[in-house]
C-alpha cells in the first residue's frame, strides 16, 4: 500500500466518528495543518526524481481535493444537524390552548368614566384633574360657601386637621377653582375624580366618585347648558330621545341653579332611561356665580357659563342594571367578572360605547 493509500483509509476511518465541529477541525489539522499528513506529502515533492513526481503530483492532488471535500460535507451535515437540534428543542406547540389575556376586567366606573371622557371630547371638552386632599378654602369658601352655611354639614366632611384647613373633598366642584387659577379663559373642562363623605348605605359609600363640567366663555347661556346635557344624557344611555327637566334649586356656586331630572319607566322589571312617566334626579347644574369667577381671578362682566356636576358610580348603575352601590368598592372578583368590560374594547363614540 502506498503512503498517499494509507493516509487515505486512515482519514476514511477518521471521518466516521467525527461528531462536532471540535472534531472536525481536528481531523483537518491532522491532515492539512502545518505538519499535516498531506502538508508533509506536498513537501516530499521536490526530493522526487522528475519522472514520478508528476504522477505522484497527481494522485496527491487528487487525495487533496477528496478530502477537502469530504471535509467540506461534513462541516455542512454537522451545522444541518445543529440547526435541526436547536429547532426541535425551541419548537411551539400550537396544540397548547391559549392562555386567556383578558383574565382582568375593567371595573364599571371606570368604563363609565372612559365612555363619558369620550362623549364630551366629542364638543370639545378636555380632562382636567385635582387632588382628592383640598383646600377647605377650595372645597367650600372660593366656590361661595360662607363659613355658617349649611352645605358645609350637608356634605358631612372629612377633615384632615383640627384647625380644619385640609380636608378630603366633598366633590369635584374645587377643580373648578384650580383649573380657572391655572389658565386664561375659555374653559371647556370636565373633571371625573373621586370624592369623600362620611356616609354609607346602600344608595352612599365613603368614596364615590363624581363628574364635574365647566363652560366658561363669552356669552353662554342656559341654553348651551341644555344642550350640552340634552346632548350628554342620549349618547351615554344609547338612546334617542331622552325627557328632561330642570328643576329649580340652590348651589352656592351657581345662581340660578337647578337640578335636571330624566324621565323613565319599568320595563319587565328593567329601568328604561328616556321616556315613561316617572322622573330620576341625575344632576345638578347652574350659571357659575360671579364670586365664584372673582375667587379664580376671572372677570364676570366679561365672562360667564355654566357648571354641572353628578354622580358617576349613579350613572354606572343605572346603565348597567348594578343596585348595590357598596358592591361597587369591595373587590369580589366575581362581581367584577360579572359587571366588569373588556380591556380590549376601547369606549369610542363612533364604535359604540358599552358594545
Ligand atoms: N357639587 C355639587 C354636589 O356635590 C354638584 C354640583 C351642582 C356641581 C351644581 C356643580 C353645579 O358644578 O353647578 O352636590
Amino acid at each position: 500500500m502506498s503512503d498517499l493509500d494509507k493516509i487515505n483509509s486512515i482519514f476514511n476511518a477518521k471521518i466516521d466518528s467525527v461528531k462536532n465541529k471540535e472534531d472536525l477541525q481536528n481531523l483537518k489539522t491532522e491532515f492539512f495543518g502545518k505538519n499535516g499528513q498531506i502538508t508533509q506529502q506536498f513537501k516530499t515533492l521536490g526530493t522526487l526524481e522528475p519522472d514520478k513526481r508528476k504522477d505522484f503530483a497527481v494522485n496527491l492532488n487528487k487525495i487533496k481535493d477528496d478530502l477537502s471535500n469530504q471535509i467540506e460535507q461534513k462541516s455542512f451535515e454537522i451545522e444541518n444537524a445543529e440547526i435541526s437540534d436547536k429547532l426541535k428543542n425551541e419548537k411551539v406547540d400550537v396544540t397548547l390552548p391559549i392562555r386567556p389575556y383578558h383574565q382582568g376586567k375593567i371595573h364599571p366606573v371606570s368604563q363609565v368614566i372612559d365612555e363619558i371622557s369620550s362623549i364630551f371630547s366629542e364638543i370639545g371638552f378636555t380632562v382636567a384633574e385635582g387632588p382628592d386632599v383640598e383646600t377647605e378654602y377650595n372645597n367650600f369658601t372660593a366656590l361661595n360657601t360662607p363659613e355658617d352655611h349649611p352645605a358645609r354639614d350637608m356634605h358631612d366632611t372629612f377633615y384632615l386637621e383640627k384647625n380644619k384647613k385640609l380636608l378630603l373633598r366633598t366633590h369635584t366642584s374645587p377643580v373648578q377653582i384650580r383649573a380657572m387659577l391655572n389658565g386664561k379663559p375659555p374653559f371647556k373642562i370636565i373633571v371625573p375624580g373621586r370624592t369623600y363623605r362620611c356616609d354609607s348605605d346602600q344608595t352612599h359609600a365613603p368614596m364615590f366618585h363624581q363628574l364635574e363640567g365647566l363652560h366658561i366663555d363669552k356669552n353662554i347661556t342656559m341654553g348651551h347648558l341644555k344642550g350640552c346635557l340634552d346632548y350628554f344624557i342620549k349618547e351615554f344611555f344609547e338612546v334617542k330621545n331622552v325627557k328632561m327637566r330642570f328643576r329649580p334649586s340652590h348651589f352656592p356656586f351657581t345662581e340660578p341653579s337647578a337640578e335636571v331630572d330624566i324621565g323613565y319607566r319599568i320595563e319587565n322589571e328593567k329601568i328604561v332611561i328616556g321616556e315613561g312617566n316617572k322622573w330620576l334626579e341625575i344632576l345638578g347644574c347652574g350659571m357659575v356665580h360671579p364670586n365664584v369667577l372673582k375667587n379664580a381671578k376671572v372677570d364676570p362682566k366679561k365672562y360667564q357659563g355654566f357648571a354641572f356636576g353628578m354622580g358617576i358610580d349613579r350613572l354606572a348603575m343605572l346603565k348597567y342594571g348594578i343596585n348595590d352601590l357598596r358592591a361597587f368598592f369591595e373587590t369580589d372578583y366575581r362581581w367584577l367578572s360579572h359587571f366588569g368590560f373588556d380591556p380590549l374594547d376601547v369606549p369610542t363614540n363612533y364604535r359604540g360605547l358599552s358594545k
